[in-house]
């Protein structure tokens, strides 16, 4: 019986001494860089500094899988009991994906990306998505400020206060204690960029790997990966249409309509998912839309998808706007070209 016990034992440790050394030998001498590599720790590798939402490691509690639960369940287990849900209206995922978007990271094509949802089949949303998140170094860019004023400011260029910000304003929650907003960020970063995820032509892969062995151009190698995806989400709020009957005066087209209608309304409106007011294929439903789009008050689509709604008390679900990055005139004359070909 010892006999056994020894022979394992020394099999064991020539096991692990051999799969160190393996290891051991697996160490890049140098960098070695794969389609699969974050974004994030080929930049750190070339030089670049560590921007300031690096997770907290002492921060015991927190792990990316509560994160993702509440991320998307609005709730997540704490050492054997739950705190509750986060909001009783949203989940971020009501306004966020957290898969890629965008064909193109370097634009921001409400049309390219509609399509790119349509054929993932992902929704189309007023919020950016969390994908990549972590690899932006901005948030609620451009008009955002109008909407949330000073409380922005903290959130610019601070991912944590961002997603507090969120969490409080645009989820209309409860405030988020540290350990669960450090789990929504650890979860965050296992959604970071990838190489794959860059629109990278032969070429410029062929550059990158041989550029990485030459330390003189390192600094130069991050400037040009940083250029295939936004530092920010670009935010630009635009007015309803001054006279509703002729809308934004361009022809609609309503194939495209379709699309807005099912890959966006839909996501909260079918069978009331997140409002109240409920979105389906009924002739009804199109002549109630049909009637108000040209109507001069908060019932038009034109006012909704512009400026959005307000939280009323007591009843605090509201519609976000639709910023020309995320939804274009032209897709708005879309889709009321095909609510009121449905409403005939
Ligand atoms: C009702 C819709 C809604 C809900 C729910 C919501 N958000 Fe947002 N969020 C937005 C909008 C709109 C913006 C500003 C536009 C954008 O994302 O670029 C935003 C912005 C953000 C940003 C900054 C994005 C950027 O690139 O500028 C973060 C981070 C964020 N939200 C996190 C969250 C988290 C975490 C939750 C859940 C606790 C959440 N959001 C829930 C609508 C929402
Ligand atoms: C992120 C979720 C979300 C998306 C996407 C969304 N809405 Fe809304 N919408 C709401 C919420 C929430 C309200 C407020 C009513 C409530 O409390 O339920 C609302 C209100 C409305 C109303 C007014 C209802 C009433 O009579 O008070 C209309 C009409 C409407 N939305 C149409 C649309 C259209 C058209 C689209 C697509 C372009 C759209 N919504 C996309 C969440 C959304």
């Amino acid at each position: 019986m010892k006999k056994i016990i020894w022979i394992t034992s020394i099999i064991a440790t020539i096991v692990i001494l051999a799969s160190y050394t393996v290891s051991e030998r697996h160490q890049p001498d140098e960098m070695t860089i794969e389609k699969s590599t974050p974004v994030q720790q080929i930049l750190k590798q070339l030089g670049e500094e560590d921007p300031n939402h690096v997770l907290n490691k002492s921060m015991n509690k927190a792990s990316a899988a509560i994160g993702e639960a509440l991320f998307t369940k609005g709730f997540a287990k704490k050492e054997g009991g739950k705190r509750g849900i986060q909001s009783k209206h949203f989940v971020c995922t009501s306004c966020h994906n957290v898969e890629k978007e965008d064909p193109d990271l370097r634009y921001a094509d409400p049309q390219a990306r509609l399509e790119y949802a349509a054929e993932n089949k992902i929704p189309f949303l007023q919020g950016t998505t969390m994908y990549g998140i972590v690899d932006r170094r901005g948030f609620y860019d451009g008009d955002y400020y109008l909407k949330y004023g000073e409380n922005v400011k903290k959130a610019n260029n601070d991912l944590r206060e961002a997603i507090q910000l969120c969490a409080i304003e645009c989820a209309q929650g409860k405030e988020l204690e540290d350990w669960e907003l450090e789990s929504i960020l650890a979860y965050l970063w296992t959604i970071g960029l990838k190489m794959e995820d860059l629109s990278l032509s032969e070429s410029d892969w062929k550059r990158i790997q041989s550029d990485i062995k030459n330390a003189k151009k390192h600094k130069e190698l991050a400037t040009f990966i940083k250029s295939f995806y936004l530092k920010a989400s670009p935010a630009t709020f635009l007015k309803p249409p001054k006279d509703r009957v002729t809308g934004y005066n361009m022809k609609g087209n309503p194939k495209n309509g379709k699309l807005v209608y099912d890959v966006s309304c839909k996501h909260c409106h079918e069978d009331t998912r997140y409002s109240f007011f409920n979105l389906d294929d009924n002739p009804a439903t199109f002549k109630h839309l049909d009637k108000n789009f040209s109507k001069n008050n908060r019932y038009s689509s034109y006012f909704l998808i512009r400026d959005g709604t307000y939280p009323y008390y007591g009843k605090r679900a509201y519609m976000p706007r639709y910023t020309k990055e995320k939804l274009s005139d032209q897709q708005i004359e879309d889709l009321r070209a095909y609510v009121e070909q449905m409403a005939r």
